[in-house]
């Protein structure tokens, strides 16, 4: 690179800078000998504008909400706090207590109130919009019909259980003219949001590889994927679409460009009976002798650290009303004896357009959850674990970090995902608003892309073949 090239990039690098608000008090360059390590020591924060959480619409989109369980409450509770532009007119689920639960919050009329998805989705048109957070294996069926009845869908993810469900609702939804938001919440995160903005301005100069990891964190692994919900891959998803989906949808937005080949390895290493300690009874409850010491007691998880207690739908944390669940549902189940099947650790190695590279890791065996991502380019590097990320300039040797605490902001309160569930919201209720599905970032078009890319690491992780995409 010539001089003339190499202020034209730094340029772009500091315009980049620039629109971030990078604070340049450090972005002096100095001059490193060949071999010396670049000094650090000056830092500088990089801020971006916290975006508002309210819609602000002239009149409130109105949703049904169909699965009123955990992620079914948490979209409904942007409706508490902005009831200005989005109202929850009718529910749906087996569940009686959660459905009236939501209907009393919301004052949902009787007739608005559904037990099975079919029932809210045989009579006539009664919102704008609804919101589909039933289980995996139960998107396909409530989304088709909802698009042939003429409602906007906010649709959880996994979008549904096979490449072919996946393909019909985009048709779908491009022959009803209806938009399809999938819940890629992670998308809409300020942090991942920001990390975008950094790599979209040239920063690093062009993206060579990605290291990206989800660490489930290990009490997480057997309340969801060993005890809870997502047990088994093929009555729900395989895990790298059940729980992985996100990451994929971010790798490929992030690089912005088509996966082409990945290659899967994964497989269930410790939950399976030949693994389970001498004498462990059926449920932990049962006066289990290894209760003190295995980190997978469901005593030490639900009952003493009091942790993912929503699934139960108690009226508080009493230790009795929570040792009643562990004696009478799975949560109590010993993890030797589960009969589950989804990987516990799963690595696949990808492919983009341009040579680009990427590697992503999902692992049960954590003390924390969350994200860690490293981003090499040709010009810097980023490292970030979803609360912070830290730029490196190699020429300049100077570092920049962005570290905005979301979780402090007041309205952002009641989001998951760093914000990322309830800015979604937002984002779907200005779409259906405006009639306009490309105020979202994550259509069912983009999402069906990084879909496939998990379906397509699954048949190589059992095929144990590279795949093409
Ligand atoms: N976007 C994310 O980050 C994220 C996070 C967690 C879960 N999810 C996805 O969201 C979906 C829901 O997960 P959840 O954790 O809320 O589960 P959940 O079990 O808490 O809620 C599902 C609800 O659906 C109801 N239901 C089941 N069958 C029904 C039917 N036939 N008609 C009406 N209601 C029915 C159940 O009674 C339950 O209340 C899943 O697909 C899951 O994979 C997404």
């Amino acid at each position: 690179m010539d001089r003339k090239e190499f202020f034209k990039r730094m340029g772009l690098m500091m315009a980049g800078a620039v629109a971030m608000n990078i604070d340049s008090k450090a972005q002096a360059m100095m001059a490193l000998s060949e071999g010396e390590i670049p000094d650090i020591a000056s830092e500088a924060k990089i801020k971006t504008k916290m975006p508002e959480m309210d819609a602000k619409l002239d009149k409130p989109v109105t949703v049904m909400v169909i699965g009123a369980g955990s992620r079914g409450r948490t979209y409904a509770r942007y409706a508490e706090k902005f009831p200005g532009s989005m109202k929850v007119v009718g529910v749906a689920d087996l569940n009686p207590n959660r459905r009236s639960a939501m209907a009393k919050k919301h004052g949902i009329p009787k007739e608005n109130q559904f037990a099975h998805f079919n029932d809210a989705l045989s009579g006539p048109k009664i919102a704008d919009a609804v919101v589909i957070s039933t289980p995996d294996n139960l998107h396909y069926e409530p989304c088709m019909k909802a698009l042939a009845l003429g409602y906007h869908v906010l649709l959880e993810k996994p979008v549904a259980p096979t490449e072919k469900e996946c393909r019909d609702i985009l048709k779908q939804a491009r022959k009803y003219d209806r938009i399809v938001a999938v819940c890629h919440v992670l998308r809409y995160a300020p942090y991942f949001v920001a990390l975008k903005q950094v790599l979209d301005s040239g920063a690093i100069g062009d993206i060579v590889s990605i290291q990206h990891m989800e660490p489930i964190q290990y009490a997480h692994m057997a309340h969801s994927y060993v005890r809870g919900n997502w047990p088994l891959a093929d009555k729900t998803t395989p895990i790298i679409l059940a729980k992985s989906c996100h990451d994929l949808d971010i790798l490929r937005w992030l690089i912005g460009k088509p996966c082409q080949t990945i290659a899967a390895e994964g497989s269930l290493h410790l939950f399976r009976p030949e693994n389970m300690p001498k004498g462990a009874p059926e449920r932990c409850t049962d006066g289990c002798p290894h209760e003190s010491e295995c980190p997978y007691s469901a005593i030490d998880i639900y009952e003493r650290r009091k942790r993912h207690l929503g699934v139960f739908d108690l009226p508080s944390k009493d230790p009795a009303l929570i040792r009643e669940k562990l004696k009478t549902t799975n949560y109590g189940r010993c993890v030797f004896r589960c009969n589950n099947d989804q990987c516990d650790h799963y690595v696949a190695i990808m492919k983009f357009e341009g040579d680009i590279t990427a590697s992503f890791t999902m692992d049960a065996f954590t003390p924390w959850g969350g994200r860690r991502t490293r981003i090499m380019g040709t010009k810097g590097f980023i490292e970030g674990d979803m609360k912070k990320f830290t730029y490196y300039d190699f020429r300049s040797g100077h570092k920049s970090v962005w570290d905005q605490k979301v979780s402090e902001i007041a309205e952002y309160k009641g989001s998951g995902h760093g914000g990322g569930d309830h800015l979604l919201a937002r984002d779907f209720l200005r779409a259906v608003s405006a009639g306009d599905e490309k105020l979202l970032s994550s259509t069912i078009d983009v999402s069906i892309e990084s879909h496939v890319m998990g379906f397509m690491a699954e048949k190589s992780r059992k095929s144990m073949k590279k795949v093409k995409i």
